[in-house]
């Protein structure tokens, strides 16, 4: 099939209470603009290759954050928030308006992210299955955000070995997981090489945002 059959012929899959997945909710125009913010964030807060507790094993995923807190991973302290970039020390950019304003009409929350994870998928990427568990807020939603390349995305239950659905998550989508599904199992199987552009300051693949509130307000 080719990458453009794909994106018109993809049923929006019947999903668990607790998930909503909102197609081309940023229009094309949106997704431009939010790049641009990407790209100024990246400039003073370069991606990162974030690596396993204990093993120190690299991510295919390269990161960088948002907002006042970032989620940061390495071999000595683990999956943590940190209030500065790693290798620069500097503190994360501010979060953008326009996602503060994503998060008010989507979120539900009495209180605005903290965090806006930015993760970098260059072709073969991808993200093993996980729950997001590092958040003290978790009657807080995830709101994650695609842009660039499509991608297989993986739902799983909330213990790891329970049957997963995949469906796949295309530029402008926003999937919200909340409430019984919060801490379920997802992951990224691969996304699609050649289906998105993304600017050439980033290059090629899939940038994906996730917003989350960290702290109880
Ligand atoms: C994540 O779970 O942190 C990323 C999910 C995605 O890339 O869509
Ligand atoms: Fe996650």
């Amino acid at each position: 099939m080719s990458a453009r059959a794909r994106l018109f012929d993809d049923p929006v899959p019947e999903l668990p209470a607790g998930v909503r997945l909102y197609r081309r909710c940023l229009n094309e125009q949106e997704q431009a603009a939010l790049l641009e913010e990407v790209v100024e964030i990246l400039r003073r807060a370069p991606l990162f290759t974030p690596r396993m507790p204990r093993t120190g094993r690299a991510f295919s995923v390269r990161m960088s954050n948002t907002g006042p807190l970032g989620w940061v991973a390495d071999r000595e302290k683990g999956y943590r928030y940190e209030p500065a970039h790693p290798e620069t020390g500097r503190p994360w950019p501010a979060m953008p308006k326009m996602l503060l304003e994503l998060w008010a009409e989507l979120a539900g929350y009495p209180a605005p992210p903290e965090a806006g994870l930015i993760n970098h998928y260059a072709p073969g990427a991808k993200m093993g299955l996980h729950i997001d568990i590092d958040e003290e807020a978790l009657d807080a939603p995830i709101v994650s955000i695609s842009l660039g390349c499509s991608a297989r995305f993986r739902l799983g239950g909330l213990k790891r070995r329970e049957p997963t659905i995949s469906f796949d998550l295309h530029a402008g989508d926003v999937l919200i997981l909340e409430g019984p599904s919060r801490l379920r199992y997802h992951g990224i199987d691969r996304i699609y090489p050649g289906t998105g552009s993304l600017p050439s300051e980033i290059g090629e693949g899939r940038i994906n945002i996730t917003l989350r509130r960290v702290a109880h307000p």
